[in-house]
């Protein structure tokens, strides 16, 4: 993999995934609330500490990272999370 393809795949992934995991962590609600709130911000600091791995191995290659919101909001792959307030299952399902 070239360091464009790196830049590319990798850049986009730097704030997005952190961002989302703390909009659903804050937004979550329902029966699974606490498990689940509890779950994504363990998630938001895991990703948070992966983008800091990404961004320094894309500065290691020569590839300055780039996590402006307006470059993250044009360029991300990931799907945009709901507005508001999300229900978690009502009850479980088998
Ligand atoms: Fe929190």
């Amino acid at each position: 993999m070239d360091r464009h393809t790196v830049e590319q795949e990798l850049a986009p992934l730097l704030v997005d995934l952190a961002l989302t995991a703390k909009q659903a962590h804050w937004n979550v609600s329902g029966l699974w609330f606490r498990p689940l709130h509890a779950q994504l911000d363990e998630l938001a600091d895991d990703v948070r500490g992966w983008s800091d791995d990404v961004a320094e191995r894309l500065t290691t290659i020569g590839v300055a990272a780039d996590a402006r919101v307006e470059t993250v909001a044009k360029t991300t792959p990931v799907g945009s999370f709901p507005s508001g307030f999300v229900e978690s299952a009502r009850r479980w399902r088998r």
